[in-house]
């Protein structure tokens, strides 16, 4: 067991939601917290005495990341942990997403959190410990429909997740991938494509973020490698390695109701 106390963590994209959480979690066990993203952190929670530092950054952009790493090392000397939360959505069928918004979300999904490991990593060489935490989505272990994009990014960034755990093992560097699922922040109503508002299926109660952000930072002091942030993202994961066909066939059916227009059998 690691204590986050006293440790330099970096989020991505923890301007609110489960990263502001996250971020917010980690204050709370005292560590020292930068946060990255576009966007000013939303109002601290009443009662919080220490704050985030935050750092403007598009994750998109190559000199905004090297910025990024040069202003925390400069600052704190180090970066113990990375958390690369930082992501979009889109909601839209295969057949209709738009090249630009594909581009994005593989921009910002998999492509941003491969080049901050990639200059993260030396730094964490020369001290011979750090960890890199990618959060990625239960629907990476099966895509559903409007979400193969989004869904093809974050299977994409587990791949990112395993390698860089086999690879730098030896230099004292981990790995942990989190597995969320539907969670109670503003990334759908934020995301792209035009099917934003169309129904999901198996409506079940979103997680809060906060109890989501206690379930990471304690998987982060376990020093796990996976970590599924409810029993239903696990039951689907060990679902969708056990019997894809199965959920290909749920998710089939309910998309055909979901196209079906309303009052019409
Ligand atoms: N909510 C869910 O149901 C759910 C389920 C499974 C997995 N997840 C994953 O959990 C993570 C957090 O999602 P969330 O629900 O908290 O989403 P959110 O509320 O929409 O927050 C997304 C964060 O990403 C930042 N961001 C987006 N593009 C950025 C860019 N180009 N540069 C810098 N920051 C950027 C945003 O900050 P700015 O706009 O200020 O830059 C914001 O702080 C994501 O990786 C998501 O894929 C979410």
């Amino acid at each position: 067991m690691t204590s986050i106390k006293g440790k330099v963590v970096v989020i991505t994209g923890a301007s609110r939601g489960i990263g502001k959480a996250i971020a917010d979690e980690c204050l709370k066990k005292g560590a020292i917290v930068v946060i990255a993203s576009r966007s000013k952190p939303q109002g601290r929670q009443a009662g919080e005495q220490r704050k985030a530092e935050h750092i403007f950054c598009d994750v998109t952009s190559s000199k905004s990341l090297q910025f990024l790493v040069r202003k925390v090392i400069s600052g704190h000397d180090r970066i113990d942990i990375l958390i690369n939360n930082a992501a979009i959505g889109l909601f839209e069928t295969i057949a209709a997403s738009k090249e630009q918004d594909v581009r994005a979300i593989m921009e910002t999904n998999v492509l941003a959190p491969l080049h901050l490991t990639q200059l993260v990593l030396p730094h964490m060489r020369q001290r011979k410990s750090g960890l890199i935490v990618n959060i990625s989505s239960a629907i990476a272990k099966h895509s559903l429909y409007y979400q193969g994009v989004y869904s093809a990014s974050k299977a994409a960034l587990e791949r990112l997740t395993e390698a860089i755990a086999i690879e730098e093992a030896g230099n004292g560097i981990s790995a942990l991938l989190i597995v969320p699922d539907r969670t109670k922040t503003a990334f759908r109503m934020r995301a792209l494509g035009s099917k934003k508002n169309a129904p999901l299926p198996l409506t079940l109660p979103e997680s809060d973020p906060s109890r989501v952000a206690r379930t990471i930072t304690a998987a982060i002091e376990r020093g796990t490698s996976i970590c599924y942030t409810s029993l239903r993202s696990r039951i689907f994961a060990y679902a969708a390695a056990l019997s894809p066909s199965i959920i290909s066939r749920t998710f089939r059916k309910e998309f055909l109701l979901a196209g079906r227009p309303k009052g019409k059998p």
